[in-house]
């Protein structure tokens, strides 16, 4: 680092920033590898493709790309809040879940604040944190991956946090915690007045279980309960960038204050509007990613893999081998997967659910890498 030549000074927190590493795309890996075919399971994208339904409200919007877009996203704002049954003013819509992430730190948070997640959440929380010179506090995972909400009851004991991050299901472990334990987290919680505990449900319509929290009905009792949604996952719609917060009035007031104004664009606000209405469109992505995860528990199962069981659109293994190896080798074959060491996971891979004929591919490819890699080493 010395030979730098630095032309601005920033905060030793953000010298430090290990930026976020999106997926590999299918281009560059066509091209580095010389392939023609390349299959991403890497981003927890829908392999549905998007919606008849977005398609033709995005082509309706095109005529009015020379308008801003509506600052308050009204509409979007009227539906959701007749679906979930809360009010406009408890609603803030994101640029992406991410940008509410970011806000959310930089509206409640000062440098020098403390937030509370868990190892190997989702790395977003820790980032924004960061980058706003917040200071970042993780307890461990529980041996089955889980987040370990007793450890976490156990930290807010003795230190304060301004928010509290619970990603459920989880990403990139797909594990998730029951109702029970989100309650007991709640009820600590509700009467501290200065620490709110977001539950980002990035992916909980892909929930099979029965005790998963019904968070919407949490919120009806616990003022400190932010529920967080993308419709980047099972709607489909993760390049127009949509995320929205359900949150008490008083949150989401604070939050609009430091919110850019146009923040969501015009084809992302009618592109929800279309995806939320399209019961038919949700049903079919959920069928596809439950026969695509029964499908890899056999497969893994099969050749042997460590895998835990995911309420998400994606399998987290563990390959008991560097995974830095095994990515690049599933990436000579075409299969786009994720490693997650910065997880702090450095034998692990996640592999998202894809197309039928995609998740047979990417099967076949890690029984073969895995067989080869272990002979060799
Ligand atoms: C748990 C979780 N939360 C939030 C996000 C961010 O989603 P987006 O910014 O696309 O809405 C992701 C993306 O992968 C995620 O896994």
């Amino acid at each position: 680092m010395d030979n730098v030549v630095h032309i601005m000074k920033v905060s030793k927190d953000i010298e430090q920033l290990i930026p976020y590493k999106p997926g590999k795309s299918i281009a560059t890996t066509k091209k580095e590898y010389g392939l023609t075919e390349v299959y991403k399971l890497a981003s927890n994208e829908s392999p549905v493709g998007t919606s008849p339904k977005v398609m033709e409200a995005i082509q309706k919007e095109l005529n009015n790309l020379h308008r801003y877009p509506d600052p308050n996203a009204t509409k979007l704002k009227e539906l959701i809040a007749l679906q979930a049954n809360v009010s406009v003013e408890q609603i803030v819509v994101g640029n992406g879940s991410n940008e509410l992430i970011d806000l959310m730190v930089r509206t409640f948070c000062q440098a020098g604040d403390q937030i509370l997640t868990s190892e190997a959440a989702f790395i977003a929380y820790k980032i924004c944190a960061k980058a706003a010179g917040v200071k970042v506090i993780e307890t461990p995972l529980t041996s089955q991956m889980k987040f370990d909400i007793d450890a976490i009851l156990k930290k807010i004991e003795s230190d304060k946090f301004k928010i509290i991050f619970v990603a459920n299901p989880n990403n990139p472990t797909g594990t998730y915690i029951p109702e029970s334990e989100i309650v007991n987290l709640l009820e600590v919680t509700k009467d501290l007045n200065d620490t709110i505990v977001v539950l980002d449900e990035a992916y909980n319509d892909f929930v099979r279980v029965d005790d998963f929290p019904k968070s919407l009905n949490l919120f009806s009792k616990y003022k400190n309960l932010v529920i967080l949604k993308t419709l980047s996952k099972v709607f489909a719609i993760a390049g127009l960038r949509l995320g929205y917060i359900i949150a008490d009035d008083q949150v989401c007031n604070y939050i609009n204050r430091i919110r850019n104004p146009f923040n969501v664009n015009s084809l992302a606000q009618v592109a929800a509007i279309a995806a939320l209405q399209d019961k038919n469109y949700l049903e079919q992505a959920q069928k596809v990613n439950w026969d695509g995860l029964d499908y890899f528990y056999t497969q893994l199962k099969k050749i042997g893999v460590t895998y835990w069981p995911s309420q998400a659109n994606f399998v987290l293994i563990d390959t008991k081998i560097d995974s830095a190896q095994v990515f690049e080798a599933l990436l000579r074959m075409g299969v786009i997967t994720r490693p997650v060491k910065a997880y702090g996971l450095p034998t692990h891979i996640r592999i998202s659910v894809g197309k039928e004929t995609e998740n047979k591919i990417a099967m076949n490819a890690l029984e073969k890498v895995l067989n080869e890699l272990s002979n060799n080493n």
